[in-house]
């Protein structure tokens, strides 16, 4: 039986297409590799990821010729893994997108009737700009004012919007902190970033050739197209027992805001201050709560009741009130997805999920073994655990949350389940 590689080791040749969208939230492509050939995935068997973000798992399963369904509640996300799966054949479809919406840009002047959330960034005449070439590329697609529905998208046009998330990324580049983890709003008019026509246009030929540049005939050749779904963790829109095997990494559970970090790309596909809150509530491990939540359900198993218990007579402000709150609705979002999990697969299916531990003040938030105790519950047998430490994760960059508990290194389990 071979060996699971360490998740966050981030050495992938570039044929994995990582570096499309550096996705903080990622786990390594040689990681999931390993994860197949452990598995000892083979052709005619299914795939599933239900926590898909950038497409690992269905353009490593693609990669190697075996059939994949990545699911993800971001539409960013979903554009992002379908642009990663794409073909030669994508490419230069894409390329005849782009260049008509080149052509096509000066007819398509319109004026949304709601706030564009580019003005965050750039002056409402850059930001008009920008919408003038995303209307363009929509082209035979006659939804000016809403956002694209990314369900509909094809591959080529999922590759072209891609290009323009990079494109606006560079111009913002000096609002996104390092390694991703804030993107500032700008405060001032003065502070927005002014850009022409042909900035934008000669911006976009440049990102287009590159990403297009690096669609081989290599990555092409075993290609199996993966189907790529906006969805739910939740309630994937799979039948029951139809997958062989489950490669995921659910969101951290370290309060991580998964829609803000990619707020440039909600606004670039003509999402608005409410819709984007709607995105921003509905993701697992999000900063907002809700008013009113359920009852602990005993399922969720005993390291969870005692941790949320300790969370929620712990001394310190909010505590008891919005944290616990946010780690119930987390504990619960995470069962319901287990649940779902054990739904999907094929009996004798395995599941592979990459899970990392926190802590809460000095309280240790054992998220493996509380998905372990969840996955007892229902039909997931744990097989086997790997354990890998982290130098740095989002509970380390926070150094406030240091104060109550030693230097502490997070420590990613890889755990396999089997379904009896
Ligand atoms: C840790 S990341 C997965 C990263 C992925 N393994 C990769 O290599 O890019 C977790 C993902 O879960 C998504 N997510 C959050 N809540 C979700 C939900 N309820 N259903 C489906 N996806 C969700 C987030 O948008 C995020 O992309």
């Amino acid at each position: 039986m071979s060996s699971i590689l360490d998740p966050k080791q981030t050495t992938a040749p570039k044929g994995y297409r990582s570096h499309w969208y550096p996705y903080y939230a990622g786990f390594s492509p040689l990681f999931a590799q390993s994860a197949l050939e452990y598995l000892n995935a083979k052709k005619g068997d299914i795939i599933v990821d239900p926590w898909n973000g950038s497409g690992t798992t269905t353009f490593v399963s693609a990669r190697s010729g075996i059939a994949s369904v990545g699911v993800d509640l971001n539409p960013v996300m979903t554009i992002v893994a379908k642009a990663r799966s794409s073909t030669i054949e994508d490419y230069i479809q894409a390329k005849v997108i782009a260049l008509d919406a080149i052509a096509n840009f000066d007819q398509m002047r319109k004026n949304r009737s709601d706030e564009d959330m580019l003005t965050y960034w750039f002056t409402k005449e850059s930001a008009k700009i920008i919408r003038q070439l995303e209307y363009s590329m929509r082209f035979s697609r006659d939804i000016p004012n809403e956002s694209v529905s990314t369900g509909s998208l094809s591959d080529s046009e999922a590759l072209v919007y891609l290009a323009l998330f990079r494109v606006v990324r560079n111009f913002i580049k000096r609002f996104i902190g390092s390694n991703d983890t804030w993107i500032r709003k700008t405060k001032t008019s003065a502070e927005k970033v002014k850009i022409t026509k042909y900035e934008l246009i000669s911006e976009f030929a440049r990102e287009t050739s590159a990403l297009f540049a690096e669609s081989t005939k290599e990555t092409d050749r075993h290609l199996l197209k993966p189907k790529i779904f906006t969805g739910d963790s939740k309630m994937t829109p799979l039948s029951a027992e139809s997958a062989d095997f489950i490669i995921t990494s659910p969101p951290y559970c370290t309060r991580i805001d998964y829609a803000v970090k990619t707020t440039p790309e909600l606004a670039i596909i003509g999402h608005n201050p409410k819709t984007f809150d709607q995105i921003r509530r509905s993701l697992m491990g999000t900063t907002t709560v809700s008013k009113d939540i359920g009852d602990i359900d005993s399922s969720w198993g005993q390291e969870c009741l005692i941790f949320l218990n300790r969370l929620k007579s712990h001394r310190s402000k909010a505590s008891g009130g919005y944290y616990y709150k946010s780690h119930f609705e987390y504990f619960s979002s995470l069962y319901q997805s287990i649940r779902e999990m054990d739904r999907i697969l094929k009996s004798n299916g395995k599941a592979v999920l990459v899970i990392q531990d926190s802590y809460y003040k000095e309280i240790h938030n054992n998220v493996p073994l509380i998905a372990q105790e969840m996955a007892g519950s229902v039909n997931l047998n744990i097989e086997n655990v790997f354990e890998f430490s982290k130098n740095l994760s989002m509970a380390s960059i926070n150094t406030r949350s240091n104060i109550y508990r030693p230097i502490y290194t997070p420590k990613e389990s890889v755990l396999v389940f089997s379904k009896s």
